[in-house]
């Protein structure tokens, strides 16, 4: 929703900023003014940003992918490991040149390395060209943040992490037409030692089933076809709320929507994974056959220093229950290789766990010492170079075991969401429902659609035909 309406439940004041910073602008610039948003990070801070530019776009600006022309440029950042961190430095640090060519330039920092009180100070006294740091639950006050620039000239630093109400309605301006995100809970309150997001993005807070339901109906009135509901743990969905509800019931109610969707969602916590969410991914037709379920190590010694709440057992049990009730399920998984005290043997463990569950594929980190975390402090005696060798090991393990997986859909019949063009001319690519890949031939207007696609070989990749 861009344009919000009487029912809409963005702050009144909000609005009357955004109204007042585009009469500012209307009067300074001969066109709409350009606004730029660099995003680093996960599909929450993507999602952030599609917020940021909706707000923008009330404000009065136009979006852009060059910095260089740039009238407002903001970055939206990730703290979660430090090569995250040390882009953002960079990238903020060239604007610099930019205000020489253009002096009115606003430059903003926000998201989860912003709401950390050293880099906000950080860039307070070293960054003397950034005119506003904010954190993550003070997003939805942008227009009021660049009237306070444009007026006062002063910058603003507001890092409130109060973990009060969701703010509802905020503009929202979606990056694509076929596939959309819609958060169903912000925060965390698991605190695995090595994790800093607890810290950043506050206390876990679910949305109601209610304003879930609203948002899904008007992305598939507006012809999306795959929804990603997104959460730092969506299996804990429903705490704190007044109704009756958990993921599992929210994913029923979701896929009574009139329709033809599919339902995705990430990222799963492996001990908040019920036998009933299970069954209702067995038994709900538009949710996808897939789970991402991040394991971190298969070492059940490095899980309880990482205070991960279950063991290499249990998350065993849940693949094989998966394997038994969903009809070609896939999964995904979160590595951590390294972590303070991991010796080579329970390195090996999540090598042994890796070739076990048999992933279709895997995001695997060297570990990464955040500020403020337990893991931080705990004694660390693994050289890089010697996390680098572990590292390599298992991508390795992991190559054959992927393609291995794909092969497996060789000869089967399967309904695939055509997404986009692939590189070979007459090609398209698409996604089945468990997550696969598949590249097929076919007219460029079937993409956004669903079609049946018979997977036929690999050739570095799925190749199928229409049916
Ligand atoms: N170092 C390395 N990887 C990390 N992750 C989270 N924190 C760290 C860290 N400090 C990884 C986890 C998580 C994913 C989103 O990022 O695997 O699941
Ligand atoms: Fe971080 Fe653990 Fe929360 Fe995931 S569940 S965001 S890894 S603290």
């Amino acid at each position: 929703m861009l344009f919000p309406d009487d029912k809409c439940k963005y702050p009144p004041e909000q609005i009357s900023y955004a109204k007042r910073v585009s009469d500012i602008l209307m009067q300074t610039h001969k066109t709409r003014p350009k606004a730029c948003v660099i995003t680093f990070g996960c599909q929450q801070n993507v999602n952030d940003s599609e917020r940021i530019k909706g707000m923008l776009y009330t404000c009065g600006y136009d979006m852009t992918d060059t910095p260089e022309i740039a009238d407002f440029i903001i970055f939206n950042t990730c703290a979660v490991r430090g090569h995250a961190e040390d882009r953002v430095y960079g990238n903020v640090g060239a604007t610099k040149k930019y205000k020489k060519e253009n002096k009115d330039l606003i430059v903003a920092v926000c998201g989860c390395m912003a709401q950390q009180e050293t880099v906000a100070e950080k860039f307070k006294n070293s960054y003397p060209y950034v005119n506003m740091v904010f954190g993550t639950q003070v997003l939805y006050r942008l227009p009021e943040f660049i009237y306070k620039v444009l007026t006062t000239k002063k910058r603003v630093y507001e890092l409130s992490l109060d973990n009060k109400e969701i703010v509802e309605d905020i503009p929202t301006l979606r990056d694509g037409s076929i596939k959309g995100f819609v958060p169903i809970m912000y925060g965390c309150d698991n605190f695995c030692t090595y994790c800093i997001v607890p810290y950043v993005r506050g206390r876990e807070r679910s949305r109601s089933s209610e304003e879930i339901l609203k948002e899904i109906k008007q992305m598939v009135d507006a012809g999306y076809k795959e929804i990603m509901l997104l959460g730092q743990n969506v299996n804990s969905y429903g705490k704190g709320l007044k109704e009756d509800i958990n993921f599992a019931k929210l994913l029923r109610k979701i896929n009574a929507v009139e329709g033809d969707f599919l339902i995705r969602f990430m990222t799963s916590h492996p001990k908040d994974c019920t036998k009933e969410l299970i069954d209702t991914i067995a038994e709900c037709e538009k949710v996808e056959r897939h789970l991402h379920l991040p394991f971190q190590s298969g070492s059940d010694r490095i899980l309880k220093r990482m205070n991960r709440h279950y063991d290499s057992e249990k998350y065993l049990s849940l693949i094989n229950l998966a394997k038994q009730k969903i009809p070609d399920v896939t999964f995904t998984s979160d590595i951590i290789v390294g972590f303070p005290g991991e010796t080579y043997e329970d390195f090996v463990c999540t090598a042994e766990l890796v070739k076990k569950v048999e992933f279709l594929s895997l995001f695997t980190f060297i570990y990464s010492p955040r500020t403020g975390t337990p893991a931080a402090v705990m004694e660390d005696n693994v050289s890089r170079e010697e996390k680098g060798k572990w590292f390599t090991e298992l991508l390795k393990v992991q190559e054959p075991i992927g393609i291995k997986k794909e092969k497996e859909f060789i000869g089967k019949t399967f309904r695939v969401l055509t997404e986009q063009k692939a590189k070979e001319e007459g090609m398209l690519e698409g996604k089945t429902s468990n997550g696969i890949t598949v590249e097929f031939s076919g007219n460029e207007e079937l993409i956004g659609t669903f079609q049946n696609v018979n997977i036929e070989k690999y050739e570095n990749g799925l190749k199928g035909s229409l049916i």
